[in-house]
């Protein structure tokens, strides 16, 4: 039995802008999907999602991924177990790093030789053939780990504080958000343009900061990217309310991560008070999970027989 990792991620900067070709920094986080494999006399996937052969409904990723390593591998039958620390459907990339942990777990089963740089893509691949129109983002920062430019594609120095990310447990849908966002660019496009390229502007300005490890500043400009994406209709009510609970209690900055609408916030928050943002977060009606950025994409786990 082989099992691989891969982590989830929240994004510092330019979700909705990195859509139209601006800049994102994204940052791995040490909550991760394991994915277990070993040989078997039929297809069988684990999840909390049931148990299941190839189902493109329960378990498509996982599904469309067995069926895209059959091109390289003479995959017969195979069972695998999925486990997460990762909320699923919540921006947080936990349908990116289940997606790259089993390409990585076939990858060594199978011995098919892909390298991380194929990981990602074919991670990518797959992400478009369930969502339709899914950027790199997730796939790329889940298999590479630590903190990443996108669409530069560049390693940037690791973010050395505590993260807070909060959950709203409201559904959202990115693929709506997405499209809402196209129609008020489309509609309004002297009005939405500049805020899209400003969004990305900010991901060039904060390179410099992380290398120098300013994460008041950071922070400053994280808050400014909240109101931006507040402006461009992804902002909700219960994400304010975590936004604000994080920011009173002493948090550096918060803002929506990932598409917005419901799914989660992030908190950076000083070495001393993730705690306080943490439960200030939970009174206020989130579900907080304190992490940190790692260095780490996808890994090996553990190997047997
Ligand atoms: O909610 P998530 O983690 O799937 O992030 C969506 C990010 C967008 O920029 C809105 C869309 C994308 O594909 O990059």
């Amino acid at each position: 039995m082989i099992t691989c990792s891969a982590p989830g991620k929240v994004y510092l900067f330019g979700e909705h802008a990195v859509v139209y070709g601006e800049s994102a920094i994204c940052c791995a986080v040490e909550l991760r999907t394991k994915v277990s494999v070993e040989k078997s006399d039929d297809m069988i996937i684990e999840s909390v999602l049931g148990r299941t052969g190839l189902d493109h409904e329960i378990h498509p990723y996982v599904s469309h991924a067995i069926e895209k390593m059959s091109q390289l591998a003479d995959i017969q039958g195979i069972r695998i177990v999925i486990e997460s620390e990762l909320p699923v459907g919540s921006g947080l990339g936990s349908s990116a790093a289940v997606t790259v942990a089993i390409i990585q777990a076939l990858n060594h089963l199978y011995k098919c030789g892909l390298s991380l740089e194929d990981i990602a893509k074919t991670g990518h691949e797959i992400e478009r053939m369930v969502q339709g129109n899914a950027s790199p983002t997730d796939t790329y920062v889940s298999t590479m780990g630590g903190v990443v430019m996108i669409p530069q594609r560049k390693k940037l120095d690791l973010i050395n504080c505590p993260i807070v990310v909060g959950n709203t447990h409201k559904f959202s849908s990115t693929k709506e958000l997405v499209s809402n966002v196209s129609k008020l660019r489309s509609d309004f496009p002297s009005i939405i343009e500049p805020i899209l390229s400003n969004i990305g502007r900010m991901s060039i300005v904060a390179e410099e900061l992380v290398a120098k490890g300013d994460y008041e500043t950071i922070g400053q400009l994280m808050n400014v990217n909240q109101g931006l994406l507040d402006a461009i209709g992804v902002g909700s009510s219960e994400l304010s309310t975590l936004v604000y609970a994080a920011r009173n209690s002493g948090a550096i900055s918060a803002k929506i991560t990932g598409a917005g609408g419901g799914g989660c916030m992030v908190a950076l928050a000083r070495e001393n008070n993730a705690e306080g943002i943490a439960k200030a977060i939970e009174n206020a009606g989130g579900e907080a999970i304190i992490t940190k950025n790692t260095e780490e994409g996808v890994r090996l786990e553990s190997f047997h027989g």
